[in-house]
C-alpha cells in the first residue's frame, strides 16, 4: 500500500484504506470526467484488464468493462462462473497466476467469498480492484455512492445518512460506512436485529469516534433524514434458510413509508433492487438510484487510471 496521495500500483480493496484527501481527489476526477466525457478516452491504450468474476453481476461488470474500454484497455476474463473453468473446480491462486501471466495490468476481482481480493493482493504485484468481497466490501461501490450523494447535495458533511436493510450480510453498506467515517455525518443503521450492521463495522466505526444510531423500524427516523441508502436482504449470503424466512418481506420503501419524509431526501440503492424499493418511487424527486448506478462508469474510469499510473 502507498502513502494516501499515490494511487499508481495501489489494490483497491476496502474502503477503510481510502481517506478523506483520498476521497476528494477520486472526486474532482470524476467531476473533471463528467464535465468533459471523452477526456480520458484511450489514456490506457494498450493495456490489459482481468475481469474475474467469481460470482454473478451486471452493474459492476459492465460499469468496469465499459470503462476499461473507454479508456483503450483490452479486457480478458470472465463475468461469472458459468462458462470458465470455475466451474471445473479452478482456484483463485491458479486463475491469478495464469491471467497475469498473459499479462495483466490490473486485476477486478469480485468473488463469494470474504477475503479474497486481499488474498489475490499478496500473490500478485499486479494491482488488484475488488469488485466485491463477500459480505465484506465492496469499495469502488462506496466511492460512487459518496459520490452520488456529493452530487445530490453539493457536500457530504452535515448530512444524515439512513441505511436500511440487510447490513449484516450486505457489503455494501458496510464500505459506505467506512467511506462515509471520514466525513461528518450522522449515520442510523436501520435494521431488524438479524440484519443489523456486523460488530467489526462498528468497532472500526468507534475507533474512529463515529457512533451511529441503531434503530429497528424506518418510520422512527425516515423524518429526519437527508438519504436513505436502501439495501437488498441477501438471500444468497444468509446461511440458514429459515433466518432468511423470518426476515423475508420484512420492509418496503414505497409512498406510504415516505410520507413523512423530508422533500429532499435522496433514496439510494446499489441495485439490484427485488421488493425492498417499490418501482412507485421511481417517479418521484427522491429517486436517487439510477443517477447513482450511472455515475460508476466515470468514477470507476478514474480509479483504473489512477491505479495505472495514468494522466491525472
Ligand atoms: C451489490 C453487490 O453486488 O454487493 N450490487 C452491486 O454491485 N451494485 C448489491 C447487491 O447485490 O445487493
Amino acid at each position: 500500500m502507498m502513502g494516501s496521495s499515490g494511487f499508481t500500483g495501489r489494490d483497491v480493496i476496502s474502503a477503510r484504506d481510502f481517506s478523506r484527501v483520498d476521497f476528494e481527489r477520486i472526486f474532482k476526477l470524476v467531476d473533471g470526467l463528467e464535465a468533459a466525457p471523452g477526456s480520458m478516452d484511450g489514456v490506457l491504450g494498450g493495456k490489459l484488464a482481468a475481469l474475474l468474476f467469481f460470482e454473478p453481476s451486471t452493474r459492476t461488470y459492465s460499469s468496469f468493462q465499459i470503462a476499461a474500454e473507454r479508456l483503450g484497455m483490452k479486457v480478458t476474463g470472465f463475468a461469472g462462473p458459468t462458462g470458465s473453468s470455475v466451474t471445473k473446480g479452478e482456484t483463485l491462486h491458479d486463475t491469478v497466476r495464469m491471467f497475469e501471466g498473459y499479462g495483466a495490468d490490473v486485476f477486478i476481482i469480485r468473488h463469494p467469498k470474504m477475503g479474497a481480493a486481499r488474498f489475490a493482493a499478496e500473490i500478485t504485484d499486479t494491482p488488484v480492484v475488488s469488485a466485491g468481497d463477500g459480505s465484506r466490501e465492496h469499495p469502488t461501490q462506496a466511492m460512487l455512492d459518496l459520490h452520488a450523494i456529493r452530487k445530490a447535495f453539493g457536500k457530504v458533511d452535515g448530512l444524515k445518512v439512513g441505511m436500511l436493510g440487510d447490513l449484516r450480510y450486505g457489503r455494501t453498506s458496510s464500505s459506505l460506512a467506512y467511506a462515509l467515517s471520514n466525513f461528518d455525518v450522522e449515520m442510523t443503521f436501520i435494521a431488524p436485529d438479524s440484519l443489523q450492521m456486523r460488530s467489526e463495522v462498528s468497532h472500526f466505526l468507534s475507533r474512529r469516534g463515529v457512533k451511529p444510531k441503531v434503530e429497528t423500524a424506518l418510520k422512527n427516523v425516515v423524518g429526519s433524514l437527508d438519504v436513505l441508502y436502501v439495501t437488498r436482504i441477501q438471500k444468497e449470503r444468509i446461511p440458514d434458510p429459515t433466518e432468511f424466512e423470518k426476515v423475508k418481506g420484512l420492509y418496503e420503501v414505497n409512498l406510504e413509508t415516505l410520507r413523512d419524509a423530508k422533500p429532499t431526501l435522496k433514496v439510494m440503492h446499489p441495485l439490484p433492487r427485488v421488493d425492498e424499493l417499490s418501482t412507485e418511487v421511481d417517479e418521484t424527486d427522491h429517486a436517487h438510484y439510477f443517477v447513482q448506478a450511472a455515475g460508476g462508469l466515470p468514477l470507476r474510469m478514474v480509479i483504473l487510471n489512477l491505479v495505472l499510473g495514468g494522466a491525472s
